[in-house]
């Protein structure tokens, strides 16, 4: 059975495990490894994810999981960016495990506790031309608004990341 709940420090080696596939199997072809591998070690390790289910805050919602039969096979996570706009910051899924609804489920905890916290409009960065990612948003609801660099990209880097919004 698959449930989605709020992650503790034993879902940490999961959520990283399904971070990196799906950080593979979904910028593999369009982001250098070099910089594939420099997110991957700054974002997904044990002891950052360890800190990130056991701190939250306003700013930080921590991490919702989707658990089958023990096993972590997605992962997202949100917070606010100001008094009445809501993020997400994350959100991935074991790449064989796409399709089933457990996307939509994990961004519905995410944007309810969102809500909880005051969010009447809600952002989301998509790297540009992950078409693995920016048709989920556009069938739930978000709108393209703006083009800006991508998250720590360096000298020779000119990678984009598309700011999506919607109204909650
Ligand atoms: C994006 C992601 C989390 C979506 O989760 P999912 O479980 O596959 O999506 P769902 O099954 O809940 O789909 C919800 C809707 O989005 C649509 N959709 C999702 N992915 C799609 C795609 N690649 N192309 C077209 N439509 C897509 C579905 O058709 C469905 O539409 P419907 O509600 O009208 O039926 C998942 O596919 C994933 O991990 N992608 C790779 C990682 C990624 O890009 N993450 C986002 C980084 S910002």
């Amino acid at each position: 059975m698959i449930t989605i709940q709020k992650a503790t420090p034993e879902h940490a080696d999961g959520i990283a495990k399904v971070c990196i596939d799906s950080y593979w199997a979904t910028y593999g072809e369009l982001l250098s490894s070099e910089y594939i591998n420099r997110m991957i070690k700054e974002f997904y390790t044990r002891e950052r994810i360890i800190k990130e289910v056991t701190t939250t805050s306003k700013g930080w919602n921590g991490w919702f999981v989707a658990v089958d039969d023990e096993e972590v096979v997605g992962a997202g996570a949100g917070g606010m960016i100001s008094e009445n706009h809501g993020e997400l910051f994350v959100l991935y899924l074991d790449p064989e495990r796409k399709g089933e609804g457990l996307g939509t489920k994990l961004l519905d905890a995410v944007t309810n506790e969102l809500k909880e916290y005051g969010a009447k409009e809600q952002w989301v960065s998509v790297t540009k031309w992950n078409n693995k990612g920016i048709p989920f948003y556009e069938a739930k609801g978000f709108i393209y608004i703006h083009e800006q660099d991508e998250y720590g990209i360096i000298e020779g880097e000119d990678y984009q990341a598309l700011r999506y919004h919607r109204v909650l």
